[in-house]
């Protein structure tokens, strides 16, 4: 394993919970990019996220903190906080600190999934956070799938560019995921901050096909290095989101949500339809965690030794995400013409 050389503060939409972790009245304590952040849900259904510490005399407000209609107390001395982050009543004194405010995060809620906007230099949002129906526009929603399935792995070794990477990858699939030939891209269009990679796959038939011949693929849109989604067709109708967040200098949470496509007809057997999405979901969560077991044990490669046929999607790749370190540490991607292997 190795810290990784790129810069663990990128900019952009990053999950730092689950919408069912953080129910109404609930303050939910977590650590994102080397801060201890909490995230709460007012009666209304509001979700905040802010620093987790109190501007009074610094109590912890996650631990013990407690939430009253749209504000929320502190469990030191009762000072309240709302949504901006302002103190809004101190309960032994006329007037609030109209001074003082705890630091808040844009957030967005969207695919069962509480997202925050992190930019180290405070700029507002450039982008948006990525769904997984809506992105597509293809009139689907969560209706037509069966309840997302989940993976969480915690406190990984990597950073999110790396799984972003193998989605410009082709030579991975035959190794990692056992496809029997390498797929092609169709499309890389990295020209802003949301980037979209296309590509023909099957992970069936043998090593003989011709992936001209091949009737399915997957599309993806990169919402910034957090947030990848995926839509698959011509096989089982899928969904995946992954969403991958720095937590200190050295590792990340890594989640992983798949959607199976709920039967279009009426089925004989409901009950077995749903069995079968569910080992289906199942795989495709295995497939991701092949990668998760590279991407944790990697040391990135900077410059990498690419063969010719891989140069032009690792360099837009690697250009693109440089948009996201506004402290520059982004890597060389001018490098990798120049050291790429022919
Ligand atoms: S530390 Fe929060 S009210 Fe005093
Ligand atoms: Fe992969």
């Amino acid at each position: 394993m190795a810290k990784p050389p790129l810069s663990m503060k990128p900019t952009g939409w990053f999950q730092v919970a689950w919408s069912d972790e953080v129910g109404v009245g609930d303050v939910h304590a977590m650590k994102y990019f080397d801060q201890e952040l909490i995230a709460w849900r007012s009666e209304s259904g509001q979700v905040t996220v802010m620093d987790a510490y109190c501007e009074h005399l610094g109590a912890h407000l996650g631990y013990g903190g407690t939430v009253h209609g749209e504000v929320l107390q502190c469990p030191f001395h009762g000072w309240q906080w709302n949504q901006q982050g302002r103190n809004v009543c101190i309960p032994y004194e006329n007037r609030p600190n109209r001074g003082r405010r705890i630091k808040t995060y844009p957030v967005t809620e969207r695919n069962a999934s509480i997202y925050i906007w992190h930019d180290i230099d405070d700029r507002e949002p450039f982008f948006d956070a990525p769904d997984v129906f809506a992105s597509f526009g293809d009139g689907s929603s969560e209706a037509d799938y069966y309840p997302q399935q989940r993976l969480f792995e915690p406190g990984r070794e990597m950073h999110p560019q790396y799984v972003l990477e193998n989605g410009v990858d082709f030579a991975h699939f035959k190794y990692v995921h056992g496809t029997p030939i390498n797929p092609i891209f169709t499309r890389h269009d990295f020209d802003d901050p949301v980037s979209y990679v296309d590509f023909t796959i099957t992970f069936e038939g043998d090593d003989g096909q011709r992936i001209e011949d091949i009737n399915s693929g997957v599309e993806a849109i990169n919402g910034g290095l957090g947030i990848a989604v995926t839509k698959s067709w011509g096989m089982i109708d899928n969904r995946t989101i992954s969403a991958i967040t720095p937590v200190d200098e050295r590792t990340s949470d890594i989640r992983f949500m798949v959607y199976i496509g709920r039967p279009k007809a009426q089925v004989r057997n409901p009950e077995r339809a749903r069995v079968k999405a569910e080992e289906f979901g199942a795989e495709v969560i295995r497939q991701f965690r092949q990668d998760i077991h590279i991407w944790s044990h990697q040391r990135y490669s900077d410059p990498p030794a690419l063969a010719s046929s891989e140069l032009e999607g690792f360099t837009a790749i690697r250009n693109w995400a440089l948009k996201f370190y506004p402290d520059g540490k982004g890597g060389s991607a001018a490098d990798l013409a120049a050291r790429a292997t022919h």
